[in-house]
């Protein structure tokens, strides 16, 4: 089957840096879907994962990025009770093992939802890992009620434009009924966020604790925060209620200094999508269970898909240029590519 991998982590200018492959099919194990990926979307973890690492490893076997997929099931395994071949299904993954960046790819049928009936293979695919990871960082983590219970509560996302601010502003609004706060730099992001649902915006090159001041918000309940958590954490401590509840998604590179919210008796939480596959936990098949509410809420348009940009076919030049496009840092909603040539 075709495939797009890599054997060496290299700049993404290299030419090395993705390549095309043919590898062999994999078998399906007693949980897993054979899915035929018909479209695959890009995300940050990607160029992570890609990036040239310290100590100069080679691949004997090449690695396959990709996190975002739709398809449709070919083939189950013996004790898959969820789905049949045939079955159009969406999903992030698992990222202990390889990613959707090939014809064919396995996942257990626990963290797979079904397509939503509305939407085509390319629309589906720009949705599953920022879905989950926005989905569980408002309601799994900050415990936000998805039924409207904290209506009219203030959360301030941070890094509003990009993939899972582009949910997570939209679950806030929609779903949790919150007052949204988005931060974004640029004029077009400005007005991307505002499309997605957020009532206020202020602008991440500044401190935003200063921002909210500006706007007459100086505090907020809920602070999600999507980008750079070194820089932002010191604001987010003062701009947090008493009480107030704080997510990062975003690895720190340097201590964090956690001291600061002790006086507030604030809460600071961690999301990681991938915990939930990664560690096998009891309550794995959340992740497709929450699919499935995902793609209702598109079909009865309380949710819009966030493609910003689809690409064909899925090959290593149109993947380079995506991932360079998500190095940038200034992508807005989903990087998407579809079909195989
Ligand atoms: N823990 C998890 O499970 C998980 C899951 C998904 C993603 N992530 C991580 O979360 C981050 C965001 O992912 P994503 O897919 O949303 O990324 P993305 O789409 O690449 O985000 C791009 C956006 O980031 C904004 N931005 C750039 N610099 C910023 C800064 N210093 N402060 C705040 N915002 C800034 C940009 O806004 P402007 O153009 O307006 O500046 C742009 O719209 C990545 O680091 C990713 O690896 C973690």
């Amino acid at each position: 089957m075709k495939a797009v991998g890599l054997h060496q982590y290299l700049p993404i200018d290299h030419e090395e840096s993705l390549v095309d492959l043919n590898i062999d099919l994999p078998e399906p194990g007693p949980r897993d879907l054979l899915v035929a990926v018909k479209a695959i979307a890009v995300n940050p973890v990607d160029t992570k994962v890609r990036a040239p690492k310290a100590d100069a490893i080679t691949e004997a076997t090449p690695k396959i990025l990709g996190w975002d997929a739709a398809g449709e099931v070919i083939s189950v395994g013996t004790e898959v009770t969820g789905f049949k071949p045939g079955d159009q299904v969406f999903y992030a993954g698992d990222i202990t093992r390889p990613g959707c960046n090939s014809e064919f790819q396995l996942i257990d049928e626990r963290i797979v939802g079904k397509l939503p009936r509305t939407q085509d293979y390319a629309a589906a695919a720009a949705l599953p890992l920022t879905s989950l990871t926005a989905w569980e960082a408002l309601f799994d983590r900050l415990g936000i009620s998805p039924a409207g219970s904290d209506a009219g509560k203030s959360i301030l996302i941070i890094g509003g434009a990009g993939g899972v601010g582009s949910i997570a502003i939209q679950l806030a609004r929609t779903l949790a009924k919150l007052k949204v706060i988005a931060t974004a730099s640029r004029t077009k992001s400005s007005i991307w966020v505002k499309q997605m649902g957020a009532s206020h915006v202020v602008n991440h090159r500044n401190p935003v604790d200063e921002e909210l001041k500006d706007i007459g918000i100086p505090e907020v309940d809920y602070i999600l925060c999507l980008n750079n958590t070194d820089q932002h954490f010191p604001a987010m401590a003062n701009a947090i209620k008493p009480q107030g509840k704080i997510c990062t998604i975003v690895e720190n590179s340097a201590p964090l200094p956690v001291e600061l919210l002790k006086a507030k008796s604030a809460t600071f939480v961690w999301e990681f999508m991938f915990t939930r596959a990664m560690f096998q936990t009891e309550d794995m098949s959340e992740q497709g269970a929450i699919l499935n509410r995902i793609a209702k809420l598109i079909d009865n348009e309380e949710l819009v898909t966030t493609v910003g940009e689809t690409i064909e076919p899925i090959d290593a030049t149109n993947l380079r240029l995506a991932h360079r496009q998500l190095e940038t840092g200034k992508t807005i909603g989903k990087i998407v590519l579809a079909g195989w040539e």
